[in-house]
């Protein structure tokens, strides 16, 4: 897990006091390090750039903030998206269509329209999509995503890559489906797949790249289709607890990386990061409002809750907390820290240990630059929280909070009932 600095135990984030920056911008909310986006880009990139030509996709479905792919651009990186909305959104940060890939599953004819209006390349998930596309604009530029059969991840509803998923092209019929391809006039450039997500192993990683490049080689063989990209998804994970430890880059790059160099005629690679590159670039900042204490447990009542990040009571993720203002001291009591969702499973954390709290302090939820922010909603009538970006000693909204106003935004009260 990543260390933070601190100052007479207040906690530092991009130069700047946590707490600072929840009395400015108010809590809920997101801040993220521009910095630290920066380095987790570096690190994958080189590690693998220094072995053989990769692309780097992040896949924005972890965070769709402009300006943090903004940030990813500027370092060369390219997009992973899954809805014409995430491909609009990257063409705004300044990707060129030719550096975003599509992959969706369960696609429209309308939604593939509007990709090929845009240049976006498509990367097949089924033999319907890819005869549907065929109608809509012969040729284009394809990918084409296969299950392989190989699958893992931190939680069963994240797991994509096992042949019971609905992702992909089974491996069985791959082949066929990129004879189909050709015959129906696309020549497809690569070959695509995603094991699942929060992966802490370098293990899968290995056993699907061994597949995938057995069906790279077959379609050479086979088809006479020599494939320019090997795309191998997202999923590398993070350490979220203190006891976890971080995926050795250099060390699944040199695995993967020495396999298709010596057994395929692949020469670029793909990846799809997105928990990486993101995580833990970002806290989110929660004051605590209340202090219950009950015969049978003790809570710290915050403003974030499942509505504001949703991992814990989604898939019972860890995220570590800590206490901006208490910066270091020891743990002393275990509490339920609890959002403002009236459902009994709104909460961030159980039983963890912390130092004492007292109203006002302010809660640092790490790691969630990844499926926060995205995977938040307005339930309860909350608006979104803002999001700021630090550099420097300096703080900038990336994001505002929503207000009543914009949760009123497009609703309409027929006249009928106004009278
Ligand atoms: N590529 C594809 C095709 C994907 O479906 C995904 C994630 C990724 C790349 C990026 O995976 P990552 O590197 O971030 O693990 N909401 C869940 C994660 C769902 C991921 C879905 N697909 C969570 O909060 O853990």
């Amino acid at each position: 897990m990543r260390q933070f600095q601190s100052e007479n135990e207040q906690m530092i984030i991009g130069g700047m006091k946590a707490t600072d920056l929840a009395d400015r911008f108010g809590t809920p909310i997101y801040v993220t390090e521009e910095d630290r986006l920066r380095e987790n880009f570096r690190r994958i990139y080189d590690a693998f750039n220094k072995r053989m030509p990769t692309r780097i996709h992040f896949a924005c479905k972890a965070n769709a903030n402009l300006a943090i792919m903004r940030v990813l651009e500027q370092e060369g990186s390219c997009i992973d998206a899954v809805s014409l909305g995430e491909a609009e959104l990257a063409l705004k940060a300044g990707y060129s269509p030719d550096r975003i890939l599509y992959t969706g599953t369960s696609v429209s004819n309308e939604e593939m329209r509007q990709l090929v209006q845009r240049k976006v390349p498509i990367n097949i998930d089924s033999p319907s999509q890819l005869r549907r596309l065929a109608q809509i604009a012969p040729g284009y530029r394809i990918s084409m995503r296969v299950n392989p059969d190989v699958g893992a991840g931190h939680h069963q509803h994240v797991v994509t890559g096992k042949k019971t998923t609905k992702f992909g092209i089974p491996k069985g019929a791959i082949v066929n489906a990129y004879a189909e391809a050709l015959a129906l006039g696309f020549k497809p450039y690569g070959l695509h797949c995603h094991i699942g997500a929060g992966v802490q192993e370098v293990g899968p990683f290995i056993e699907v790249t061994d597949v995938m490049i057995e069906i790279a080689n077959e379609v050479r063989d086979v088809l006479g289709l020599k494939l320019e990209v090997l795309d191998l998804g997202g999923g590398i994970g993070i350490p979220y607890k203190p006891s976890e430890h971080e995926m050795d880059v250099d060390l699944l790059a040199d695995a993967i990386t020495s396999r298709v160099k010596e057994h395929s005629s692949i020469r670029t690679l793909a990846l799809e990061p997105g928990r990486y590159l993101v995580c833990d670039s970002t806290v989110l900042l929660a004051r605590v409002h209340d202090i219950k204490d009950t015969p049978d447990k003790r809570f710290a009542g915050t403003d974030a809750g499942f509505n504001t990040l949703i991992r814990p009571a989604f898939y019972g993720s860890y995220h570590h907390i800590a206490v901006a203002n208490k910066f270091g001291r020891e743990p002393e009591l275990t509490y339920d820290v609890v959002g403002p969702i009236c459902e009994s499973g709104d909460f961030i954390a159980k039983d963890r240990k912390l130092p004492r709290l007292a109203e006002g302090d302010v809660l640092v939820v790490y790691d969630t630059g990844a499926y926060g922010y995205a995977m938040s909603s307005t339930y309860n009538s909350r608006g979104r929280p803002a999001e700021v970006l630090v550099h420097d000693g300096q703080a900038q909204v990336v994001r505002e909070a929503e207000t009543v106003d914009d949760l009123a935004r497009g609703q309409k009260i027929p006249s009928r009932l106004m009278l």
